[in-house]
């Protein structure tokens, strides 16, 4: 039996990721410090005879006793909100965390996989992206925490394939929603349908004109999935390149939940990227892929897991639970 470690497993990706391996017939070794997680996001994996759960911080050291065949480190806050209110937590498990795993997969001869994001492309100036593109990344601006820890991540796992021969993986995520998303993480598509939850107005921030491009988590998990079985070392986008405005985005959801919200604008952060699509050609070459759920589809299954949550759950802030405790040992 293949035995897998996923980091950021209470998190969104991750937790999809544990169903995953876990019906692939994985041991699954899932860690998390629940900083952004939520331990409701796998609590009906808990019984699995094939499923552990380690409360850990990966940037501490990490030790994991028995052999390991994957490492997938998916460990990270995702939202501009978590990342700009634990910037230095960003940066420390994007460089310390994955310098640890690297070194375990190395220890235990595990192949590697770490979750990189298209903010390495920043606020691009080639549209659509291709893996080829080296990005337009403020390294001072408040995004920088987020953005550079993710460009470092990638640097430092090449370093490890190039130098210690480690197989390794590179996937460049793009936005990707789903259920178990907090509503509340300043993500754009949980954030329109909390609103609309709750009947308060959709906030665009800027004029809504910026674009965005939402994939389905159940494509990107099956696009994770075949990039770690195959043999390309280097960066694959994985994401869905169907292109929208924020605004148009914005209809759509009050569309969908037949609510009669108003749009209301508020000034756009600093750094925003305008524009973002992926070119997923690599994808659909080297590993067959490509996303199968439509949009419709997938905002629908989305807004249904959402709008049967008890009603709580959708005035749960963005405050981190640990936080406090966390930030102490820092
Ligand atoms: N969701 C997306 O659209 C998206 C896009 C690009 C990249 N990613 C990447 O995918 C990964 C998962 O993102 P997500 O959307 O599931 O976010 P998430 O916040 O839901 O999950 C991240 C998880 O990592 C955990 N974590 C953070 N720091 C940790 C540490 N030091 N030690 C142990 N656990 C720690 C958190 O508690 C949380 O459970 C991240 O690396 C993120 O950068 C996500």
């Amino acid at each position: 039996m293949k035995r897998t470690l996923i980091t950021g497993a209470a998190g969104f990706l991750g937790s999809h990721l544990c169903d995953r391996f876990i019906k692939e017939g994985h041991h699954v070794i899932a860690m998390d410090n629940l900083i952004t997680g939520d331990m409701r996001n796998i609590e009906h994996l808990m019984p699995h005879p094939n499923f552990e759960f380690y409360h850990h911080d990966v940037t501490k050291f990490v030790h994991v006793p028995g052999e390991l065949h994957y490492i997938l480190h998916f460990a990270s806050p995702a939202s501009p909100i978590d990342y700009l209110k634990i910037p230095i937590q960003t940066l420390k498990v994007g460089a310390m965390g994955t310098h640890n795993l690297l070194g375990l997969a190395r220890a235990k001869g595990a192949r590697f996989i770490i979750a990189s994001t298209s903010e390495v492309y920043g606020d691009p100036l080639v549209h659509p992206q291709t893996e080829e593109y080296w990005g337009h990344v403020n390294p001072i601006g408040p995004r920088g925490c987020y953005d550079e820890a993710k460009r470092y991540q990638e640097a430092i796992t090449m370093a490890y394939h190039r130098y210690h021969g480690l197989e390794t993986r590179i996937v460049r995520i793009f936005n990707t929603y789903g259920p178990r998303m907090r509503l509340n993480d300043g993500r754009v598509l949980p954030a329109f349908i909390g609103q609309a939850l709750r009947g308060e107005d959709l906030t665009i921030f800027g004029d809504g004109s910026q674009t965005r491009s939402f994939c389905y988590v159940s494509d990107l998990v099956e696009g994770i999935y075949r990039l770690l079985l195959s043999d390309y070392p280097y960066p694959v986008n994985i994401g869905n390149p169907s292109e929208i405005t924020i605004k148009e985005f914005a209809e759509e959801i009050i569309k969908l939940t037949g609510t009669d919200q108003k749009v209301v604008y508020k000034d756009l952060p600093q750094d925003d990227p305008k524009q973002r699509q992926p070119d997923i050609s690599k994808a659909q070459e080297l590993l067959d892929w490509e996303p199968k759920v439509l949009r419709d589809e997938g905002l629908r299954i989305t807004y249904d897991y959402f709008k049967n949550l008890p009603e709580e759950r959708l005035y749960e802030d963005s405050e981190h639970r640990e936080f406090e405790a966390f930030s102490k040992g820092v």
